[in-house]
């Protein structure tokens, strides 16, 4: 027999009244209890790895900073733990219930590659629950979070506990939101490349704009969106007022001297002709507005991020933020270096 035209538009026809009928009916489960059928569990998984690899495919893997992992670890706590479970915390009951179950991830790291491990963290899995970053414009805080979960197949519980600075302590309120503050933001705890900023030393208005820009999005960071979001109004401005009349300690990290004429000059005199204003025009001036932030002493790594933040026209901020994108905006990536060198090791005044 031929087959016709009729049967294939027969075929197509049939097809096209019987999926939305036999939906309608409602005989095909969504209930997450049944489980999947292996098969179906197959499918999905292979789906899954199948398009991982391909995403991962000709993504740049930069090098993976050992500095990040504490802050990471903090992170990986807060908002992972919660339902992949951490050395320290088995999966919590209430997503066993999850269809499919948020894995352990142990077992399941060492599976990937980095590109693929990026491209889970940054967009998430559909259908399983398993969230996107919260922000598509931070790729280094992805792969901070990569260079942790790397090391973290080889972590047990104390080393889990040391890495993340998680202590247990009956403090007041501040003190113990503070203390949370400094499982990332302890000086002590912050290695020479960290991208985490220290806070001491900056003004109030700073840091309280700063909070509400993360809490509502304005200021991108998957890591303290999550942090500022879980605050109150009334929370952020304690804590803005708690940091700023704590003591910036002397700069730490002291780089290539080399560096620091160049940064210097910029930072004192611009370069008209490139149209780079004098940082120390607005900045670390003793009567300067508290709206801009002190940055000596300040992390190298930090300033160097946040520089090119600005200038990819991705760092917001608070109402006044918007003047740093056009200071940054003709900075070279030497520049930028140049510049963080010589602030990170600046004197506060
Ligand atoms: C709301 C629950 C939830 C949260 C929060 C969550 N995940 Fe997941 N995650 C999942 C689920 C569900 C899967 C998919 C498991 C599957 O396909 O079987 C998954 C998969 C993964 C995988 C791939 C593992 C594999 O081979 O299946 C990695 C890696 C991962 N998550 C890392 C993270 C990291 C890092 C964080 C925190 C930034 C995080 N997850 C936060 C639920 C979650
Ligand atoms: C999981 C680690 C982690 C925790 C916990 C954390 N932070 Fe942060 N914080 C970071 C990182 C990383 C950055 C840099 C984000 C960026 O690039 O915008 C940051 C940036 C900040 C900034 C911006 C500083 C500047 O100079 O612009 C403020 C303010 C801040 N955090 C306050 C807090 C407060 C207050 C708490 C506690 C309630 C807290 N953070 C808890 C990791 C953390
Ligand atoms: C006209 C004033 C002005 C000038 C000139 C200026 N800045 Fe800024 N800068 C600001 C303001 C305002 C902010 C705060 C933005 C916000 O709301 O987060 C800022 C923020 C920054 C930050 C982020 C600090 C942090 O803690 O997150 C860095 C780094 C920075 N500036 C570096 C520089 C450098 C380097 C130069 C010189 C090339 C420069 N600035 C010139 C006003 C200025």
């Amino acid at each position: 027999m031929f087959i016709r035209w009729r049967h294939v538009i027969g075929l197509v026809l049939t097809v096209m009244i019987s999926v939305p009928l036999i939906t309608w009916s409602g005989v095909i489960g969504v209930r997450a209890s049944s489980g999947h059928w292996k098969v179906t569990d197959w499918f999905l998984h292979w789906a899954m790895r199948s398009s991982i690899r391909t995403a991962a495919f000709g993504t740049r893997v930069p090098e993976l900073n050992e500095d990040a992992w504490a802050m990471a670890a903090a992170h990986f706590e807060s908002a992972c733990a919660t339902c992949h479970g951490s050395p320290i915390s088995p999966r919590p009951a209430s997503v066993d219930g999850m269809l499919p179950k948020p894995p352990d991830l142990k077992l399941l790291i060492p599976t990937w590659s980095d590109a693929e491990l990026f491209q889970i963290v940054q967009h998430g899995v559909r259908f399983t629950g398993m969230p996107a970053w919260p922000s598509n414009s931070r790729e280094d805080e992805v792969w901070a979070i990569v260079a942790f979960l790397r090391r973290y197949p080889s972590l047990d519980a104390q080393g889990y506990k040391d890495l993340a600075g998680l202590t247990s302590s009956d403090l007041d309120v501040t003190d113990r939101l503070a203390a949370s503050c400094n499982t990332c933001h302890a000086p002590g705890r912050m290695g020479a490349n960290t991208p985490v900023p220290l806070l001491e030393g900056q003004s109030t208005a700073y840091l309280r704009d700063t909070l509400d820009a993360y809490a509502n999005g304005s200021r991108p960071s998957g890591v303290m969106q999550a942090v500022a979001r879980s605050m109150t109004a009334k929370d952020r401005s304690d804590i803005a007022d708690y940091y700023s009349q704590m003591p910036l300690t002397a700069p730490s990290v002291r780089t290539q001297p080399s560096k620091h004429l160049r940064g210097e000059q910029l930072a004192k005199d611009g370069d008209y002709s490139k149209q780079i204003p004098a940082c120390l025009s607005c900045h670390d001036k003793q009567d300067g507005s508290p709206a801009y932030p002190s940055l000596s002493g300040q992390n190298e790594a930090y300033i160097a991020t946040q520089l090119r933040l600005f200038q990819a026209g991705t760092r917001g901020g608070g109402s006044y933020n918007k003047i740093m994108h056009a200071a940054a905006k003709n900075l070279t990536s030497e520049d930028v270096e140049v510049l963080a060198a010589y602030f990170s090791a600046r004197q506060p005044d």
